[in-house]
C-alpha cells in the first residue's frame, strides 16, 4: 500500500494523505540555520547545533504523533459556528477536503483545501542566511468573498533542548519576549550571557499577536483548540516566563478567486555584544542589524529568488552523477534521493531526526568517515574540512574519541575512545577524497592530536597513527583486540554489564586483551592497502613494506582464525572462543566479515569467499533484506553485551541492519556475482519497497537504519530512517562496484559488474574538473570489460588521467 508517488521531473515525493504510518519528514538548511519538518509541518528548528541552540519546541515519543511544528491555522469567520482547521492537517486533524505534501530537496510544499479555502504553503530556508520562510499562498475558490483569520504559531524553545526538557524550575522563570513593529523577538537569557535571540515575523500587518502561550492555547488546551482560534481573535499576550510562543493573527478579506501572498519568517540572529541594547543600558534588543534582512525577505520577489536559488544549488549538485539505467529504483535513488539523504548525513550526522533526539550524539567518528565515502564527489571542500576536523579529535596514540561536538570541534570526554574501528575509517575516508580530488596537499596540512596546539603533525602522520593503534593492539590469535566494540557498537566482549541502565557503549569490566575482532583485522587490510599506495607515491618506500607485512599477517590470521568452514568468524569473545561459529548456539553467523573480508579480498582465489557468500545467501538473506546475525540471541549474553540486550529480529539482533548489507553487495560484485548484488540491493532499496509502505511504515524515499529481521514479530518494519551511513555505504554499492564506475589515484576505473537482464546503462560523472560521459552495452553475458575512451582501446579497466584538462571525455564500455 502506497500513501503517495514520486514524481521524478520535479524531484519530489508527493505525500496524499496526512496520515502517513510515522510522520515522514524532510530537512531544510545548508549552511547554519537547520530545520526538519514533517508531512504535516511537525518539526523544528535550530542554529548549528540541534542541542545548544534550538529555536522552536518539539515533543518526542508523545501521543498523537508528532507534537510541535510549523503551525497555520485557517479560520473562516463567517462561518455560524467556529470553524477552523490546520492548513497541514495537524495539529487540529480536521477533515480536510484536499491534502497533498512535496517533500523537495530542502523545501516542503502542503496544500490544504477546506470549505472552499485553499492553502499552499511552502517551507524552506534560504542558502545563505539565517532564517526560514513560510510562503503562504491562500485562495478564494468560492463564488463569494470569503473572511478569514489566519493564525500562524510557533513556541519557541529555551535554547539548550535538554534543559528546556528537562530543567523547570529554572526555565518556567526566564522566559522573555518583545513585540515591537508587529515583529514577536524571543530572547530569553538575551539579558545576561546570550547575544541571539529569535523573530518571527510576517508580511502583513498583524491583526493581533500572542506570546504566552496559555493566552493562545487557553488552559488545559492542547495545540488542536487554541482557544484565541476558535475565538478569533489573539489576546496580545505577552510572555513572562512559562512558555514562550510567537503567534500571528491576521484577518484577511479574499474576492472570490482571489489569491493572497503571506510571507512568515523565523529566523535567528546575533548582535555584536556591544551593540546589544537600544537604548544602552536597557534591556531591549538593538534592531539595527536585524531589521534590514527581516524586511529584504518580506517581499514576495525576493522570497521567490532565494527559492529558485535553492533549485538551482539543488540541481546543479544532483548533475554531478546521473545514471540511466534498467532498473527505474537504482535511477530515481541515484540520481535524486540517495544523494539528498546522504547530504542531510552530512548536514546532521546522526543528530536530529524523527528517531534522532537532537540532544544526544555529536558527530560520530565513524560515522562521518563513512558518510564522507558519499559526498567527497558532491562536495570536495567540504570533505576537506571535515577530514581535518575529524583528524583533529585523534588522539596521540592513533586512538580516536568516538564522537565530537559540532560547536566545539572538541572530542566528547563523556563517550571518550577505544573503539577498534574509528581510526581505520579515517584512513579509508583520506583514500577516498584523494582519489576523488588529487589533492595530495592535504596529507601535509598540519593537524594537532586531540586539539591541543603544538601537538601538529602532517595528516599523514595521522593515519599513520591510525594503522599503528592496531598494530599495538593485537590479541591471542593475532587478531586486533576489539576494545569497546568495533563497527557493530553492540558487539561489547569486554563490558560485562549487569547493572540496568548502564550504557554498554561505556562500561569495560575487562582488560580488553582477549577478544579479539575479526572484522577489524579485514578493515585494516582494506586500510593497509590504501595506505601502500599512498606511500608508494609518495616515494615512502619502508612505509609500503611495513603496511604490507602487517596486511599479510592479518591475512594470515584470517585464515587460520578467522574461517570457520562455511562462513568467516566475527570475533572472539573474552574467554577465547569464537563468535560466529557454527559451535554457538545463537549467532553463528555475523553479515559483517562476510562483507568485509570479501571486500578486502580474502578468500576470492580459493572460493571461501563464494562459499561465505553462498551462506548469507542461506542464512541471513529474506525478503526483506539481509539481516545482521542469525540465530538471534533469544537471552542475554552477559559477555556479548548490548547485541543481546535487544529482541530477536530488531537492531543489531539481527534485524536488517541496513548499513551492512551493502558490504555484501560489493562482496558480490567482487566474485562477480552481479544479479546477486542487485537482488540484494533493490530488497532494500526504499523506492523498491514502496508498494510495502503500510509494512517498511518509513519513507519510501529515504534508507532507514533497520528493518525488522525474519525472527522478529515484525518482519519489513523499519525504524530509524535518514540519519545512517546506509545513505553513503548503498551509493557506493550501486554506484562504484554494481555500476563499476570508481575513483582511483591515477584515473577512473569503470568495471561494472552488472545483472545478465542489463543490456547496460549509461552514466555521467564529473571527476576532477572533467565530464565523463559513459556508455556501457552489454555484449554476452559476462563481466568482461573492455573500454573505449574517445574511440581509442583502453588496456585497463581504468582511464587514466588525462594530459590536458578537456571539458569532457566520451566513454564506450562493451561488457560480456
Ligand atoms: C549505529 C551507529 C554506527 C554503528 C552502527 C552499528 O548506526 O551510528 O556508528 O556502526 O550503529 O552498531
Ligand atoms: C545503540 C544502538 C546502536 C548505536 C549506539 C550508539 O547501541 O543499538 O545502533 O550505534 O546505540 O549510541
Amino acid at each position: 500500500m502506497r500513501f503517495g508517488f514520486f514524481d521524478d521531473p520535479n524531484l519530489e515525493y508527493v505525500i496524499t494523505r496526512p496520515d502517513t504510518p510515522l510522520p515522514w519528514i524532510n530537512y531544510m538548511g545548508m549552511e547554519n540555520y537547520f530545520g526538519i519538518i514533517s508531512n504535516t509541518a511537525g518539526g523544528y528548528s535550530f542554529y548549528k547545533d540541534a542541542r545548544l541552540r534550538r529555536l522552536t519546541r518539539y515533543r518526542y515519543n508523545n501521543a498523537p504523533l508528532d507534537e510541535g511544528g510549523r503551525y497555520v491555522y485557517l479560520r473562516d469567520n463567517a462561518a455560524p459556528l467556529p470553524a477552523y482547521w490546520s492548513a497541514s492537517w495537524q495539529p487540529v486533524r480536521e477533515a480536510l477536503d484536499a491534502y497533498e505534501c512535496r517533500h523537495g530537496l530542502g523545501y516542503t510544499t502542503i496544500t490544504a483545501e477546506k470549505s472552499g479555502i485553499r492553502s499552499r504553503i511552502t517551507y524552506f530556508i534560504p542558502l545563505k542566511d539565517n532564517l526560514e520562510i513560510w510562503r503562504l499562498e491562500i485562495t478564494n475558490l468560492r463564488d463569494v468573498a470569503a473572511d478569514v483569520s489566519i493564525f500562524s504559531a510557533v513556541e519557541f524553545c529555551l535554547w539548550d533542548a535538554m534543559d528546556d526538557a528537562t530543567n523547570f524550575q529554572r526555565n518556567l522563570n526566564i522566559g522573555e519576549v518583545e513585540v515591537e513593529d508587529g515583529i514577536i523577538y524571543h530572547k530569553t537569557e538575551y539579558r545576561e550571557r546570550r547575544n541571539h535571540f529569535a523573530y518571527f515575523a510576517c508580511s502583513e500587518p498583524l491583526t493581533g499577536f500572542d506570546t504566552s502561550r496559555e493566552a493562545f492555547l487557553g488552559p488545559y488546551r492542547g495545540w488542536d483548540k487554541p482557544l484565541a482560534v476558535e475565538h478569533g481573535q489573539c489576546g496580545n499576550s505577552i510572555a513572562h516566563g512559562w512558555q514562550p510562543v510567537g503567534v500571528n493573527h491576521n484577518r484577511i478579506v479574499l474576492s472570490p478567486g482571489e489569491t493572497r501572498v503571506v510571507i512568515y519568517l523565523l529566523g535567528y540572529h546575533e548582535n555584536d555584544e556591544n551593540a546589544k541594547f537600544d537604548p544602552k543600558g536597557s534591556n531591549t534588543i538593538d534592531k539595527t542589524t536585524v531589521r534590514p534582512a527581516i524586511d529584504r525577505y518580506r517581499q514576495p520577489a525576493v522570497v521567490e529568488e532565494a527559492f529558485n536559488t535553492l533549485g538551482s544549488y539543488w540541481r546543479e549538485l544532483l548533475s554531478k552523477f546521473q545514471v540511466e539505467t534498467p532498473e527505474l529504483h537504482a535511477n530515481r535513488m541515484v540520481n535524486i534521493w540517495n544523494t539528498y539523504q546522504i547530504m542531510v548525513t552530512y548536514n546532521f550526522s546522526r543528530s536530529a531526526s524523527y528517531f534522532e533526539s537532537g540532544i544526544g550524539r555529536g558527530m560520530g567518528f565513524r560515522d562521518s568517515t563513512q558518510d564522507l565515502l558519499g559526498f567527497v564527489h558532491l562536495l570536495p571542500e567540504k570533505a576537506r574540512m571535515r577530514l581535518l576536523d575529524l583528524a583533529a579529535t585523534q588522539l596521540p596514540d592513533g586512538g580516536a574519541y568516538h564522537q565530537y561536538q559540532p560547536m566545539t570541534k572538541l572530542g566528547n570526554h563523556d563517550i571518550g575512545g577505544n573503539f577498534s574501528d574509528d581510526p581505520l575509517w579515517l584512513v579509508l575516508a583520506t583514500a577516498a577524497y584523494l582519489k576523488e580530488t588529487g589533492d595530495w596537499t592535504i596529507l601535509d596540512e598540519s593537524v594537532p592530536f586531540d586539539n591541543k596546539a603544538g601537538t601538529e603533525a602532517p595528516l599523514f602522520e595521522h593515519l599513520r597513527r591510525s594503522m599503528q593503534y592496531t598494530l599495538d593492539r593485537i590479541g591471542p590469535h593475532g587478531l586486533p583486540l576489539i576494545g569497546r566494540a568495533d563497527w557493530n557498537d553492540c558487539l561489547n566482549l569486554n563490558s560485562f554489564s549487569d547493572t540496568p541502565g548502564q550504557s554498554f557503549q561505556t562500561v569495560t569490566a575487562k582488560d580488553g586483551k582477549v577478544a579479539e575482532s575479526v572484522f577489524v583485522a579485514a578493515l585494516f587490510i582494506l586500510a593497509a592497502r590504501e595506505m601502500e599506495q599512498i606511500a608508494s607515491r609518495l616515494g615512502k618506500q619502508a612505509d609500503v613494506e611495513y603496511y604490507a607485512r602487517y596486511r599479510a599477517q592479518f591475512e594470515d590470521a584470517i585464515d587460520t582464525a578467522g574461517w570457520d568452514g562455511a562462513w568467516f568468524r566475527r570475533a572472539y569473545d573474552d574467554f577465547g572462543l569464537p563468535v560466529g561459529s557454527f559451535e554457538n548456539e545463537e549467532g553463528q553467523i555475523f553479515i559483517e566479515p562476510q562483507g568485509m573480508c570479501v571486500m578486502a579480498g580474502i578468500g576470492i582465489e580459493d572460493g571461501r569467499a563464494e562459499k561465505a557468500l553462498d551462506a548469507v545467501a542461506e542464512h541471513l538473506a529474506f525478503q526483506h533484506g539481509i539481516v545482521l546475525l542469525y540465530p538471534a540471541f533469544k537471552r542475554y549474553h552477559l559477555s556479548m553485551g548490548e547485541i543481546s540486550s535487544y529482541p530477536p529480529g530488531y537492531k543489531e539482533n539481527g534485524s536488517v541492519f541496513c548499513h551492512s548489507n551493502p558490504w555484501i553487495m560489493i562482496a558480490e560484485t567482487r566474485i562477480g556475482r552481479g544479479d546477486h548484488a542487485l537482488d540484494y540491493y533493490l530488497r532494500i532499496n526504499p523506492s523498491a519497497r514502496e508498494d510495502l509502505s503500510d509494512i517498511h511504515r518509513c519513507e519510501p524515499y529515504v534508507y532507514a537504519q533497520t528493518i525488522g529481521g525474519k525472527e522478529s514479530a515484525t518482519p519489513g518494519l523499519a525504524k530509524n530512517s535518514w540519519l545512517t551511513g546506509t545513505a553513503a555505504w548503498n551509493f557506493v554499492a550501486i554506484t562504484q562496484w554494481i555500476m563499476g564506475i570508481r575513483p582511483a589515484y591515477d584515473g577512473l576505473i569503470v568495471n561494472p559488474v552488472i545483472p545478465a537482464s542489463w543490456s547496460g546503462f549509461k552514466a555521467v560523472r564529473y571527476f576532477r574538473g572533467t565530464r565523463y560521459d559513459i556508455e556501457v552495452k552489454r555484449e554476452g553475458p559476462g563481466n568482461r570489460v573492455t573500454l573505449f575512451v574517445d574511440g581509442n582501446k583502453c588496456e585497463e579497466n581504468m582511464i587514466p588521467l588525462p594530459v590536458d584538462q578537456p571539458d569532457m571525455i566520451m566513454v564506450n564500455v562493451v561488457i560480456g
